[in-house]
């Protein structure tokens, strides 16, 4: 007993004394107080290692907002307008930081190194074949047993509609070769979008694939089937059972996933169709017609209730449509609201997964000297 309250001291004075020294580094004296800082940054919460993890939110002009916390980089909520102007948070999320610590499956977070799966955890480069951290039997899923997405983003810079947000990755983390400095810029837009801006940087080869996994919900509540998609791309990467695509870029021609005229979700997912059954519904790589390397429209998915359309924006060869098929009910998530089986799809536009074993994938290799750039905008309006 006594040792454990010893235990619970040195942990609130660890917390404490972290947090002073984040404002005082922050901010200089004065400014800023146990649950606040001089930017308008409030205390989310205390990460496991003690470190305090801030909530920024972001505004524009519309009265539209972004809420975004320093731990995983996460896309906490964001609160879009619908046809009558009502305001409504159209994503998934905790309003708790140990939801996020403790069982998410990476609601809203920055993922890196390496956006979805690597088979096996292996990958040769350079004639040297890594080892990466298995998380997902028996593959690497967004970047191992702690990816981006479970690590403190450090705070550049802030203003009331932009965030920059930086990491340091050391050189072996979660097996990866190279000490990798990753930054990301997030922009609330007066047009109702929120623009992500990553870039990095390596001083050894090495493998990057960033991207986002907001899980979106127009409607704000209920399953996401009656949304209706449109994609960009005359092609896909089918999979195995363990969802590590098999090198095919197969035509959407005839199939389920064909969505170059918009469709909603739930019309085909129940098809007896091998690819579906492999995802448990959509969860694929789509390869997107426009070149890589220039913003262009990947996805536009509206609901027919609210009216709310989301366009999905980016510099990507990629995206992954996944349509929440791991939500079973047992995640309470902000307000009370259990997300049921599919009661969010992400949209995640990154380069094709496992490409470090697929010599015919736009290659993920990052040289000492080049700079990364991935661009993603989501892009809100109403009709
Ligand atoms: C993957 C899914 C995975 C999910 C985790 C998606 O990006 O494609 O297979 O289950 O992330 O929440």
């Amino acid at each position: 007993m006594k040792n454990n309250n010893t235990k619970i001291a040195l942990a609130t004075l660890a917390a404490a004394t972290a947090i002073f020294t984040g404002c005082a580094s922050h901010c200089g004296h004065h400014c800023c107080s146990l649950s606040a800082r001089h930017d308008g940054a409030k205390l989310f919460g205390t990460a496991p290692d003690g470190a305090p993890v801030w909530l920024y939110t972001l505004h524009n002009k519309n009265g539209a907002t972004a809420r975004i916390i320093t731990y995983g980089g996460i896309i906490q909520s964001l609160e879009m307008p619908d046809k009558n102007g009502k305001f409504g948070d159209v994503v998934l999320g905790y309003n708790y930081l140990d939801g996020y610590v403790t069982n998410s499956p990476y609601f809203g977070a920055l993922i890196g190194r390496y956006g979805n799966r690597i088979a096996k955890g292996h990958f040769t480069l350079d004639g040297v074949t890594y080892t990466i951290a298995t998380n997902n039997f028996p593959n690497t899923l967004h970047g191992g047993v702690k990816g981006f997405d479970k690590v403190i983003w450090h705070v550049d810079a802030s203003s009331p509609n932009s965030l920059s947000l930086s990491y340091a990755s050391h050189d072996g983390e979660e097996g990866y070769p190279g000490n990798l400095n990753v930054k990301a810029v997030y922009t609330l837009t007066d047009e109702n979008a929120i623009k992500l801006e990553y870039t990095a940087t390596s001083d050894k080869d090495t493998v990057v694939n960033l991207t986002q996994h907001s899980y979106f919900n127009l409607a704000g509540r209920g399953d996401i089937l009656s949304h209706i998609v449109y994609l960009d791309a005359d092609k896909f990467t089918p999979v195995d059972s363990t969802l590590i695509p098999t090198g095919e870029l197969r035509p959407v021609d005839g199939t389920p996933f064909d969505f170059r005229t918009a469709t909603a979700i739930g019309a085909r997912i129940g098809q007896d169709d091998e690819q579906l059954k492999f995802g448990k519904g959509y969860d694929h790589n789509w390869v997107i017609n426009h070149p890589m390397g220039e913003l262009g429209l990947d996805a536009r998915v509206t609901e027919p209730t609210t009216g709310r359309v989301l366009e999905v924006w980016s510099t990507e060869p990629g995206l992954q449509f996944y349509s929440g098929n791991f939500l079973d009910g047992t995640i309470q998530g902000k307000g009370g609201r259990v997300y049921q089986f599919r009661n969010g799809f992400c949209m995640e536009p990154q380069h094709f997964p496992d490409s470090p074993n697929h010599d015919n994938f736009p290659s993920v290799v990052l040289h000492p000297g080049q700079t990364y750039h991935n661009t993603i905008v989501y892009k809100f309006s109403d009709q």
